[in-house]
């Protein structure tokens, strides 16, 4: 930083006070024709971003070329990071003055001086909120058209569909390959992944169901009526992050899952005896039919799945 003294003019007042010039040196305010330039330039650049804004927005919609996007994306951020350049080395006067305050009691010459000195001035003053306005509205088109991928992104809301699952009173239990189940399929110690009839492969309903003593069977809620002969069927989603619980160990009754090893005690309602799920697996109350088979009496005891989908009620 340099630092200048010089004496200011002389005046009827006596002599003015010192001048102190730091930053560079150079013009101290910049003449009219370059700034005008200069404004002219910035006010294209963000006209440039506007439109560009716009263009990806409306590409975005009709869901045009990934290229075409990023160019007009390329464009919009160009044009406002143009604009910020020349109106930093172009539009703002590097050096900084300062003066001590003197007597200056000014004649009508001078005052007419300094008039004609500020008219300039007043226009550039004018036309700086201008870019300031069109900054604004470049940066904020822009917004929205990058906010506008993100809405999107996010798909259409579940809904309630979250929340329930394609078990109903009398659904027959079926295997992957759509083949009903009868209790006598199961031997104790015998598992088989099950979904009700007519949504094989429906995640949110997938079920395992396993044979135990049933002496030893210990359901909370009095629901050991809804495993009968010993035949009980909880969710397969674990209740931690929607891993299918797959593993059973049947010397200790535990269903376990590879994820993160979370084990549920099959006897006690599935509760997690070992790992990060925080709550049972949800049962699903059954019934043997007169012709033998696996049928639902309803849906899930709880919402199955990971913890978030039990904060509202459950099916
Ligand atoms: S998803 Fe099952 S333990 Fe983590």
């Amino acid at each position: 930083m340099s630092d200048e003294q010089h004496e200011g003019p002389s005046g009827d007042g006596g002599p003015a006070g010192p001048t102190s010039v730091e930053g560079p040196v150079g013009e101290p305010s910049l003449p009219p024709e370059v700034e005008r330039r200069a404004a002219r330039w910035i006010g294209f650049a963000l006209a440039v971003s506007m439109l560009a804004a716009i263009g990806l927005f409306v590409s975005y919609v009709l869901g045009n070329q990934v290229q075409v996007q990023g160019v007009l994306l390329a464009l919009a951020l160009g044009g406002i990071a143009m604009a910020l350049i020349m109106w930093a080395k172009k539009l703002f006067v590097p050096e900084v003055v300062t003066e001590e305050r003197g007597d200056h009691p000014a004649g009508e010459r001078e005052l007419e001086a300094v008039a004609a000195a500020a008219a300039p001035g007043g226009e550039a003053i004018a036309r700086r909120p201008f870019l300031a306005r069109m900054l604004g509205g470049a940066a904020g088109l822009l917004g929205l058209s990058v906010l506008l991928p993100v809405v999107r992104s996010l798909g259409p809301s579940p809904g309630r569909s979250l929340f329930t699952t394609d078990w109903s009173r009398g659904a027959l239990l079926v295997d992957e390959f759509s083949r009903p189940l009868k209790a006598s399929d199961l031997e104790i110690g015998s598992v088989a992944t099950v979904f009700p009839q007519g949504f094989v492969g429906s995640e949110s309903s997938m079920a395992i169901v396993l044979r135990v003593p049933q002496g030893l069977l210990n359901l909370p809620d009095g629901r050991d009526a809804d495993a009968p002969d010993g035949v009980v069927c909880y969710s397969k989603l674990c209740t931690h992050a929607g891993c299918p619980v797959g593993l059973y160990e049947k010397l200790y009754y535990q269903l376990q899952c590879p994820c993160h090893f979370s084990a549920f005690d099959v006897l006690n309602g599935a509760e997690p005896v070992f790992g990060p799920a925080p709550r049972p697996l949800p049962q699903l109350p059954i019934e043997i039919d007169d012709a033998g088979y696996l049928r639902a009496k309803g849906g899930f005891t709880a919402t199955p799945g990971p913890g978030f989908w039990n904060r509202g009620s459950g099916p």
